[in-house]
This record gives structure tokens, C-alpha cells and sequence, in this order.
């Protein structure tokens, strides 16, 4: 039985940061000039005028202190109010690929591999920014890997569900060195000019090789186990896609094309389903929570993680137990577990057993029980 391992890890951050101050002084000027310019359809109870952000809930609701961003400016432009990502000629490499590929350079010099080891690229993130040819294959082509390569997305689970899909590739015999990247341009997809979300993303990208772990060049982790899990709900959706022109008038300002949640009933409904998601996982694995030295979850919000680790753990996890990001970053979506992963898990000593584990959009959630060789 071949056992697969994560053999390297790679983190590519955007250069460019927005404070929650810089944001919230960019959305309420937004929402000033909106109120003013809307004043009659205010008055006449036509428009709901605009309250403002404040950086204090932001932090309190959500833990998050700035995030990496591709563009800044547009994003605090209050006439823009978006990223302006400049568009490429087919010609060009893509942004989601060039993204990739300092993750991907990175994850393999850790692997002591190189692209030509390489004979399965997953690209696994929550917005790809076209439909075909498969992003994925255009980082093959750029990194110079063979074999083949598929884009998936399974929202904020994209990364611990294509570590389970090559994960058992390699158990299987199919490739022996695989690649998943997760590069994630959230600063496109948010509405920057809604105020119950303009705070909670940010962009990056990470990656992971996995190989047989008998191949292993260097420090790796076994990959013990991984569950996936999906439920559908409406709660986090996204209709950006072709079919929105078949509406026409409204192609310009539908809100429903950008991200859109109901934050309430996310958190109250996948709490549970996380929580019995890893409880379920590590019984199955005779994994008990004093055997499990780390909880590198995803990264959407500080009280949900807290709850988790609490579930999880029995007791309040030590800040070193549970590595938070997102005070950093904001929620990254598929990536944000890997980059926890990534930043907090060199320390962890041979026997040491720990869990990644993401969830979001879908309902989607998937684990990854690991054990540093
Ligand atoms: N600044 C100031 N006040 C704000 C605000 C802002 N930016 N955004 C919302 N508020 C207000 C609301 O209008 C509301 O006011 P009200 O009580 O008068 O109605 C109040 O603050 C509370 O808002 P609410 O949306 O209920 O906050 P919350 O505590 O639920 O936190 C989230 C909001 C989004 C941070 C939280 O629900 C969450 O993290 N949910 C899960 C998110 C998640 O994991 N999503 C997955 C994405 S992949």
C-alpha cells in the first residue's frame, strides 16, 4: 500500500495590503457620496441610504486586522470600489496562473523536486477566472510539468478535497508527484461596496506537492486519512458566469454576480457540521483529541475557529495548538488552511499527529489528518 505525503508547501503573497482603517475610510466616503447623490430616493423611502463601516466591528465580527490584495487602488477609489486587474491578451500568462506559479517554484524546492517531476497539476480554488482551457494546464505549461492537470472548485474546501483527490491518485499508482495549487483572486469577486462583507477578503495563493512518501526527499507529512463531505445550501453563493448575459439591463450592477452570504445562518449551520465533520474523522482514525498536536483550519472568521478548536479539543485550545492567519491575510477561501499549514507546522516533531481542515460555500468540508514523519 502506497502512503502518500505533502512534501512541500509553497505561500505566494500579493505585495499590496489594505489596513481595515484604509477600508473603512475608503467605503464611507463611498457610502457619503452615495448617500448624497441618491438624497431624493432616500428621502422618498425608494433607496436605503448607506451606514457606515468601522474597523471596531470588523476586528470584533471577524478577527481580521488587513489582507493582501492584487490591486489596491481601485479598491479604496471610492469611484471604483473594486480591484482594476489589468486585462491580459490570450497570449499572456493569466493572473490565476502567474499567481501559482511562486507557490508552486516554492512547494517543489521544498519537495527537493522540480517541475518536471511533476505529472498532475490541480488547480483548486473558488473563482477561476475562465472556464476553459483549464487554468491548471496553463500552469503545467508554464511550469514545465508533464502529465496532465484539471481545474476543481469546491469554494473555500478546494484545497482539502484536491489533496484527497491526489492523495488517492498516488495510493492508486496513477502519478507519482502531484501539484495543488489554490490560487485565490477573492478581491474580485467581493462587493467592496457592501459593508456586512467588504471586510472579509483577501487574495493568495498556495501549493502543495504530494507524493508517495517512500519518495520523499526531505521532511514531509504522512497523509493518514482525509474525509470530504458537501451538503448544498444557498447560504454562500456566487451567479458571476455566461448565463448572466441571457438577462438583459441588469448586466452592470447585480449584486447576486459578486460574492453574497448570510453570514448568521453560516455560521449557525456549519459549526455543527465542521465540528461533527472532525469529531466523526478522527474516531474513524482511533485518533483521540490529546493525541492531535495541531488544528490548521480554514480561515474565515476568529470566534468560528475558536469554536472548532474548542469542540475539537475539549478545552481552549494553546494559540500555538490552533495557528491563526487570518488577522493577516482575511479569509483567503480555499487557501487559507494551507497557509496556517504552511507558516505552522516545521516545529511539529516525528510521531506528531494534526488535522487540516476547511469548509465554506457548498455546504462543503474536508479534513486531512496528518502525521509528520
Ligand atoms: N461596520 C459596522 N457595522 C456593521 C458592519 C460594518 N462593516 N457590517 C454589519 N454591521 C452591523 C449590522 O448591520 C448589524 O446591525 P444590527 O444589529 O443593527 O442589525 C450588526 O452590525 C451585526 O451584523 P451581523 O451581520 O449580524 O454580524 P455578525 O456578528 O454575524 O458578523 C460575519 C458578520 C459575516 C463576520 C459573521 O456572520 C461570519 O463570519 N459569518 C460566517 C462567515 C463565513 O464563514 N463565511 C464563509 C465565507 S467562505
Amino acid at each position: 500500500m502506497i502512503t502518500p505525503a505533502i512534501t512541500g508547501t509553497g505561500v505566494f503573497t500579493p505585495r499590496e495590503t489594505i489596513t481595515n482603517d484604509e477600508l473603512v475610510e475608503a467605503f464611507n466616503a463611498y457610502a457619503e457620496k452615495f448617500n448624497i447623490e441618491n438624497a431624493e430616493a432616500i428621502e422618498a423611502g425608494e433607496l436605503e441610504a448607506k451606514s457606515p463601516s468601522s474597523t471596531e466591528f470588523i476586528l470584533s465580527a471577524s478577527g481580521i486586522e488587513q489582507r493582501y490584495v492584487m490591486d489596491k487602488s481601485g479598491v479604496l477609489d471610492p469611484e471604483v470600489m473594486h480591484p482594476v486587474l489589468r486585462p491580459r491578451a490570450d497570449e499572456e500568462p493569466g493572473l490565476m496562473a502567474e499567481m501559482a506559479l511562486s507557490a508552486a517554484r516554492d512547494a517543489l524546492a521544498q519537495a527537493g523536486r522540480t517541475a518536471e517531476d511533476v505529472d498532475l497539476v490541480i488547480c483548486a480554488a473558488s473563482n477561476h477566472e475562465r472556464a476553459y482551457p483549464a487554468i491548471a494546464i496553463e500552469i503545467q505549461e508554464l511550469l514545465g510539468a508533464g502529465g496532465f492537470a484539471f481545474d476543481m472548485n469546491v469554494a473555500c474546501s478546494s484545497a482539502t478535497f484536491g489533496i484527497q483527490a491526489a492523495a488517492d491518485m498516488i495510493r492508486a499508482g496513477s502519478v507519482k508527484c502531484a501539484l495543488i495549487v489554490n490560487p485565490e483572486i477573492c478581491s474580485a469577486h467581493l462587493e467592496w461596496r457592501d459593508r456586512d462583507c467588504h471586510f472579509i477578503f483577501g487574495d493568495v495563493c498556495t501549493a502543495a506537492v504530494i507524493e508517495p512518501a517512500e519518495a520523499a526527499q526531505g521532511a514531509h507529512f504522512l497523509i493518514r486519512s482525509t474525509r470530504c463531505a458537501t451538503q448544498f445550501s444557498n447560504n454562500i453563493r456566487n451567479n458571476n458566469g455566461f448565463l448572466r448575459r441571457t438577462r438583459p439591463g441588469q448586466m452592470e450592477d447585480r449584486r447576486d454576480m459578486q460574492f453574497m452570504q448570510e453570514g448568521r445562518k453560516v455560521f449557525k449551520e456549519v459549526l455543527p457540521l465542521v465540528s461533527r465533520h472532525i469529531a466523526d474523522h478522527m474516531a474513524e482514525e482511533g485518533v483521540a483529541a490529546d493525541d492531535l498536536r495541531r488544528l490548521w483550519l480554514h480561515q474565515a472568521n476568529k470566534s468560528m475557529n475558536d469554536f472548532i478548536g474548542r469542540k475539537v479539543l475539549g478545552r481552549v485550545p494553546a494559540p500555538e495548538e490552533q495557528p491563526n492567519i487570518l488577522q493577516d491575510y482575511a479569509n483567503t477561501s480555499s487557501a487559507g488552511s494551507i497557509i496556517a499549514f504552511s507558516k505552522y507546522s516545521d516545529d511539529l516533531k516525528p510521531g506528531d499527529t494534526g488535522l487540516i481542515c476547511s469548509f465554506g460555500a457548498g455546504y462543503s468540508v474536508g479534513s486531512v489528518l496528518v502525521e509528520r514523519a
